[in-house]
């Protein structure tokens, strides 16, 4: 790393980590309070134990909640439905225990009932999940409703929480299993193919390979059978990386003239072969003249000589 590198890396490290702090500034100003309609619920579902009054027993009981019951109240109140309440999605009738057997049986509300993803929706009709599992594959599989949020401020914590959505359900054998009969493939073994795995986890999302590479804009939902994947280290080790369409377009978007962040992302120190300099470039074909012109009039001499 250049001098140059060294000093822009810094910079953006210090801005990043600057922007970050005023970020969580501005969350703890907004603070949402959980209501006490939600409280009520949560009194059960947020703990790993609950109690309630048994009538026929005729005394207080205490038990283990299902753990894929329990919803985090702290990621609740940092999610985009933080201000609804449950029995905005969950019927009425769940505020009376024991919940009455039908409700078992009552569709789950979906995403689609208040919102109008429709282009989303078509994506992920085309994705390989859709395919092999249909209807099955719902939204709330990748985006838990008690906790979804959009990360824009901070990309590491984008990849990670967004490599969370996948890898909750690719690492966890009960969930998968939940859909097919078969075993998850193991992510690690099946990526080792990868230099250095864990940085790359870190650096990229899993849709940045597992949806369709695009100039203009990106089909995020559509997630492409194995054999479409990405491969190929150019697509990001080179000056026109994909990553620049896909990824870092939420930084381009906080300066979409492709000042500071671009230059920094892009052309100093993020991706390797993403950051051609010029000069650089010369400096070694130089160097490379030199040697081979150095070689060259070394075994002229020695032919010459031998005469
Ligand atoms: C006294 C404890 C308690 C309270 C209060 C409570 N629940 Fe439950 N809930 C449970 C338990 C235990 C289960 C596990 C299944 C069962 O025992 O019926 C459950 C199951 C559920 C399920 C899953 C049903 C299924 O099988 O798919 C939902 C959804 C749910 N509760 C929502 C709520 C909502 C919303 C509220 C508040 C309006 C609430 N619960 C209040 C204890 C409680
Ligand atoms: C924006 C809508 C929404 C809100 C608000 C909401 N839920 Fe849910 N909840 C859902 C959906 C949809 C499912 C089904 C998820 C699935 O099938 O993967 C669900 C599932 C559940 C389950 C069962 C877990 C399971 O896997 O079936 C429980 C328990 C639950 N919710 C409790 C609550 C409690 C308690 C609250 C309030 C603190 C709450 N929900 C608020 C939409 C919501
Ligand atoms: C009961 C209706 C309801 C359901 C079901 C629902 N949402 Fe929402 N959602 C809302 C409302 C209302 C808001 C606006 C909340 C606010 O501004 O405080 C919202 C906010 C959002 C936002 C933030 C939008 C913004 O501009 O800030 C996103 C993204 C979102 N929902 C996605 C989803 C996803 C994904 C699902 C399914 C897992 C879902 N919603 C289920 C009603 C719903
Ligand atoms: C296979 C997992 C998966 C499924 C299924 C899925 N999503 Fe997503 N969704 C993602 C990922 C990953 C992102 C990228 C989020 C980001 O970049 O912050 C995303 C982003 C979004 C966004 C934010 C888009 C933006 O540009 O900020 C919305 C809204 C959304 N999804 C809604 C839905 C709806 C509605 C469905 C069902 C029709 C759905 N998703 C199904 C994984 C999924
Ligand atoms: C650098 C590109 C890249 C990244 C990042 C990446 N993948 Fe892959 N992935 C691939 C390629 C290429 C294959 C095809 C491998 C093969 O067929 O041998 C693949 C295969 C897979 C498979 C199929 C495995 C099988 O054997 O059936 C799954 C599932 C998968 N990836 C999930 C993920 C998840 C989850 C993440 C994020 C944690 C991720 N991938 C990140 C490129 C990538
Ligand atoms: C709720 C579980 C779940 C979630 C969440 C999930 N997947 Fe999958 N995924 C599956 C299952 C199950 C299969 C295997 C389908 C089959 O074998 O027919 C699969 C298959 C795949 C495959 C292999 C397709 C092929 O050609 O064999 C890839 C690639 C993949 N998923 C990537 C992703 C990515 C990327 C995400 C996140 C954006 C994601 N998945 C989220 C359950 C999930
Ligand atoms: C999806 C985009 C993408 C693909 C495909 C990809 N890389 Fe990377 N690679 C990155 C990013 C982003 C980094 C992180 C750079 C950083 O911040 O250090 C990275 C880092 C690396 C590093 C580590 C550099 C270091 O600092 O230690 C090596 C080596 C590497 N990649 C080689 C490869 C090879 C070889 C391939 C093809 C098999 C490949 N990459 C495919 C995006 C990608």
């Amino acid at each position: 790393m250049n001098m140059k590198n060294l000093i822009f890396t810094l910079l953006f490290f210090a801005v990043a980590m600057f922007q970050s702090s005023f970020v969580k500034a501005e969350g703890e100003e907004e603070k949402v309070e959980m209501s006490p309609e939600n409280r009520h619920c949560l009194q059960c579902h947020g703990n790993k134990y609950y109690s309630f009054y048994n009538e026929v027993a005729e005394r207080t009981e205490h038990k283990l909640m299902n753990p894929y019951f329990v919803i985090d109240s702290v990621s609740y109140l940092q999610g985009e439905h933080q201000g609804h309440y449950c029995t905005d999605c969950h019927l009425e009738d769940y505020n009376t225990y024991p919940h009455a057997p039908e409700l078992k049986l009552e569709p789950k509300i979906s995403c689609l009932l208040c919102h109008d993803f429709s282009a989303i929706e078509e994506e992920v009709s085309q994705s390989v999940h859709y395919e092999a599992l249909g209807d099955q594959f719902h939204c709330e599989l990748c985006h838990d409703p008690h906790s979804n949020k959009i990360v824009k401020s901070n990309i590491e914590e984008l990849i990670e929480y967004n490599n969370s959505r996948c890898l909750n359900c690719h690492n966890n054998i009960d969930k998968y299993q939940l859909l097919v009969s078969h075993k998850n493939p193991e992510i690690l073994k099946t990526h080792s193919w990868l230099p250095n795995q864990t940085l790359h986890f870190q650096h990229v999302r899993c849709i940045e390979c597992h949806t369709a590479v695009n100039d203009t804009a990106e089909a995020l939902h559509h997630i492409l059978p194995k054999e479409q994947a990405v491969r190929k280290c150019v697509e990001c080790h080179s000056t026109n990386s994909m990553l620049s369409n896909k990824l870092y377009k939420y930084e381009k978007a906080k300066d979409p003239k492709g000042g500071f962040y671009n230059t920094v992302i892009l052309n100093d120190s993020y991706v390797i072969g993403a950051n051609r300099n010029k000069y650089l470039n010369n400096i070694s074909l130089l160097i490379f003249a030199l040697t081979f012109g150095g070689i060259f009039i070394h075994i002229v001499m020695r032919i010459i000589k031998r005469k």
